[in-house]
């Protein structure tokens, strides 16, 4: 069997005169840069989160980037965030002339721990930014309490939780605003790169949205020097048809990490908890191994397709070494990077194809004595 670790093809293929429909609308109106598409989409993601407002935009990067310009943070501020998730978290804070300042995250969830945020703020602090990694929420009370305490903005980078909740309420509306990236592999993806941020804030959003084109607020009226980070026109198109599956290729993604709980119980390996008060959405289904190169070979030989989110925590990348954090400096989240490994579990997989999976991995790394 040959399984790989997603498949758009076949998602295509069952998508196909719908986008092929939607390509031509969009072609035909000519609308190829933000336009009647996009704006419906931003309609109709605000409504899924639960927001007043989503301002849609080029990538989840520039997603991140206007939300913490957004928040007033500026050269010489500083903000905290998780060193296990992928580099863009922490690029959009250089962006803005701040620091970016990690803090270790919980093994039980591989999410910033917030019983470690005290400690990392300072007088430069201005904003915490948790990422919900894999499609689990961060712990948002804890974080907001502290946040709330120390007068800090929360920015949620909710760029792998398109419709996690979290104690009942959707990612994108848990914080001051929430940055989404509709990268193609995401949950929710784009056919090209897209991104969003979504907020309450009418302030937030007004900023966003002249931000995102040149800073303008009127034709050529330049209220400040922006970007341009405008969403394109046919890819809010293809993201309204994927929004509307979006709720049932998730329920399918828990199914199938379901089964993988259950199959895998007994086996000799780690996995992230779930909170039952929330709905994680599997944008990876991870697993912790001992001597993960010659797991995934052995995975390989048996046509399973896996990956690594992420082998390196940004502290100990080159492009961070400037921060001056060693090895060693959090361990939990260095831990994780040398022992996850995710599995196959987008929602066109099979229950036989999980179980292969499931078996696999079973006989590689075998059971708990
Ligand atoms: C956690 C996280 N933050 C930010 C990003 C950046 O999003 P994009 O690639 O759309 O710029 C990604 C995705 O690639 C991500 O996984």
């Amino acid at each position: 069997m040959k399984i790989p670790l997603l498949d758009l093809k076949a998602e295509y293929a069952g998508l196909r005169e719908e986008i092929l429909g939607t390509l031509d609308r969009v072609c035909q109106s000519s609308a190829f840069v933000l336009g009647a598409e996009v704006e419906a989409f931003e309609r109709e993601f605000a409504e899924y989160c639960g927001v007043k407002h989503c301002v849609a935009l080029s990538n989840g990067t520039a997603a991140l980037h206007l939300g913490l310009l957004a928040l007033g943070v500026q050269p010489g501020d500083e903000v905290i965030t998780s060193p296990n998730t992928f580099l863009a978290t922490a690029e959009a804070i250089t962006y803005c002339g701040a620091r970016p300042v990690f803090v270790d995250t919980d093994p039980a969830t591989a999410n910033l721990d917030p019983k470690l945020l005290e400690r990392s703020i300072t007088p430069c602090t201005r904003a915490i930014m948790p990422v919900h990694l894999y499609g689990r929420a961060a712990d948002m009370d804890a974080i907001r309490a502290v946040a709330e305490r120390h007068k800090l903005f929360v920015l949620e980078d909710a760029a792998q939780a398109h419709g996690t909740r979290y104690r009942g309420r959707r990612t994108g509306n848990l914080a001051n605003a929430g940055a989404f990236s509709f990268y193609p592999t995401k949950n929710l993806g784009a056919y090209g790169e897209g991104g969003a941020l979504t907020t309450d804030d009418d302030r937030i959003a007004n900023f966003a949205r002249a931000a995102r084109s040149h800073g303008q607020t009127a034709r050529y009226e330049h209220e400040f020097v922006g970007y341009n980070y405008r969403m394109h026109g046919f890819q809010g198109a293809v993201l309204r048809i994927k929004l509307r599956r979006l709720d049932a290729w998730n329920a399918r993604r828990r199914e199938i990490a379901g089964e993988y709980r259950k199959l895998l119980a007994g086996a000799r390996l780690g996995m992230p908890q779930d909170d039952a008060r929330d709905e994680c959405v599997y944008h990876q289904f991870v697993i912790y191994v001992k001597n993960r190169n010659a797991v995934i070979a052995q995975l390989a030989a048996r046509g399973i397709e896996t990956a690594v989110h992420y082998p390196r925590p940004l502290h100990l990348q080159p492009a961070y070494s400037s921060l001056g954090y060693p090895p060693g400096t959090f361990p939990h989240s260095e831990q994780a990077c040398e022992h996850v490994l995710s599995l196959p579990a987008f929602p066109g997989l099979s229950m036989e194809q999980v179980e292969y999976v499931a078996n696999a991995v079973m006989e590689i790394v075998g059971r708990k004595t």
